[in-house]
C-alpha cells in the first residue's frame, strides 16, 4: 500500500537539491500518488488533488484575467454558481449562463472575451445531459478552454477528455472517494503548458490535500468499478419504481428512452449511474419536507456518491444559493427531492420509498 507519507518538508542535500519532493504544499508522494490514479482513470497525461471540489473549480477561474469572459450552464451546482456570481464576477470576469440542450446556442454567446466553457453533464439535480463532443468541437474551433464537471458521471461512466474537453474536474468528495469519508476536489489535463499555469496557481494559492485523505481517496478508487456498477443496478430500479408511483410526477434520469437526452447520454455514458431526481405530484414546501423527513435508509443529508442512500432537498439544500427564479427555470421546485442511491440490498431502498412515499 502507498504509505501516508505525514510529511509537511523534506530534507535537501544542498539548497535546492532534493529528491523531488520540497515541500507538501506543492507536492507530497502520497498525493502524487493518488494524481497519477486519478490522471489515468480520465485517460489525462496530468491529475491535480485539491482540498474540495470548489478548491479545484478556483483554480481553473483564476487562469482567467478581468474583462474575460466564461459561458457555463443555467443548471449547475449552487456552490459553482455561487463562486461565478458572487465571487469572480465581483473580479471583473463576465458569466453567461445559457442553456446548453442545443450546443450551437453556444456559438451566439461567443466573443473575443470569451475564454472558458464551463459544463457539467448530467446536471444537478436535473439530470439534463449535454453533448460533450458537439461542444467540444465549438471550443477547439474558438479556441476556447473547455472544462466539465464530472462528479455525477464519475471516470467510469464518462471520460470527458475522450470526447475532446480540455479539463476534467471532479468532487472526489463523491464517487471517487466514495465513502462519505473525504472532501477534496480534482482537476485532469493533458495539456503541458496549461499544467503549467495550473500547478503554478494550485502551489501559490495552496488548496491541496493532505496525505491522510490523499491515502483514503486512493483506497476509495480500488473499489470504483464494483461500487458504480452496484449504483447503477439499484438506480435502474429505483428509478423504474418511481416511474409507476402513483404520488410521483416528474422523474429525471436519463435512462428512460423518453428522457430528452437518452440518445445522447448513451452515446457518451456506459450506464446512467445513481444519481435522480423525482416532484411530488401536487406537493408544497411542508409536505416535501415531511416526506423528506420520513425516509429511514435514505439519510437526509447533503452530497452524494457515497455507499450509502442520501436523499436531499436541492430548493434548501444543494442549491439555496440560487435564486428562486433561476433555479425555478431550470427545474428546482419546491416538491423536488433529489436521490443518490447507494449500494444496499435494493428491497431495502424500495421499502424505504415505499414508507416514505405512502
Ligand atoms: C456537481 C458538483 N460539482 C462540484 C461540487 C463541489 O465539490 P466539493 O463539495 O468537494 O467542494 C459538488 C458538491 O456537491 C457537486 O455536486
Amino acid at each position: 500500500m502507498t504509505p501516508i507519507y505525514q510529511t509537511s518538508t523534506y530534507w535537501q542535500a544542498s539548497p535546492g537539491q532534493h529528491k523531488g519532493f520540497e515541500y507538501s504544499r506543492g507536492t507530497n508522494p502520497t498525493r502524487k500518488a493518488l494524481e497519477d490514479c486519478l490522471a489515468a482513470l480520465e485517460n489525462a497525461k496530468y491529475g491535480l488533488a485539491f482540498s474540495s471540489g470548489m478548491g479545484a473549480t478556483d483554480a481553473v477561474m483564476k487562469l482567467l484575467a478581468p474583462g474575460d469572459e466564461v459561458i457555463t450552464g443555467n443548471d449547475l451546482y449552487g456552490g459553482s454558481y455561487r463562486m461565478f456570481a458572487r465571487i469572480f464576477a465581483n473580479y471583473g470576469i463576465k458569466f453567461h449562463f445559457i442553456d446548453f440542450s442545443k450546443p450551437e446556442n453556444l456559438i451566439q454567446h461567443i466573443n473575443e472575451h470569451t475564454k472558458l466553457v464551463w459544463i457539467e453533464t448530467p446536471t444537478n439535480p436535473t439530470m439534463q445531459i449535454i453533448d460533450i463532443e458537439a461542444v467540444a468541437a465549438i471550443t477547439k474551433e474558438k479556441n476556447v478552454i473547455l472544462a466539465v464537471d464530472n462528479t455525477f458521471a464519475s471516470p467510469y461512466l464518462q471520460n470527458p477528455i475522450d470526447l475532446g474537453a480540455d479539463i476534467v474536474m471532479h468532487s472526489v468528495t463523491k464517487y471517487l472517494g466514495g465513502h462519505s469519508d473525504v472532501v477534496m476536489g480534482a482537476l485532469m489535463l493533458n495539456d503541458e503548458k496549461l499544467y503549467e499555469r495550473l500547478w503554478f496557481i494550485y502551489n501559490a494559492c495552496g488548496a491541496t490535500p493532505g496525505p491522510m485523505d490523499s491515502f483514503l481517496v486512493l483506497r476509495g478508487i480500488k473499489t470504483l468499478h464494483l461500487r458504480m456498477k452496484a449504483h447503477c443496478e439499484n438506480g435502474h430500479q429505483i428509478a423504474r419504481f418511481l416511474k409507476s408511483h402513483p404520488k410521483i410526477d416528474k422523474i429525471y434520469w436519463p435512462g428512460f428512452e423518453d428522457h430528452p437526452n437518452h440518445d445522447i447520454a448513451k452515446k457518451q455514458m456506459r450506464d446512467f449511474g445513481g444519481m435522480l431526481s423525482f416532484s411530488v405530484k401536487g406537493a408544497g414546501l411542508e409536505e416535501t419536507f415531511k416526506t423528506a423527513s420520513r425516509f429511514r435508509v435514505f439519510s437526509l443529508a447533503e452530497s452524494l456518491g457515497g455507499v450509502e442512500s442520501l436523499i436531499n432537498h436541492p430548493a434548501t439544500m444543494t442549491h439555496a444559493s440560487i435564486p428562486r427564479e433561476i433555479r425555478e427555470e431550470a427545474g428546482v421546485t419546491d416538491n423536488l427531492l433529489r436521490l443518490s442511491v447507494g449500494v444496499e440490498d435494493i428491497e431495502d431502498l424500495i421499502k424505504d420509498l415505499e414508507q416514505a412515499l405512502g
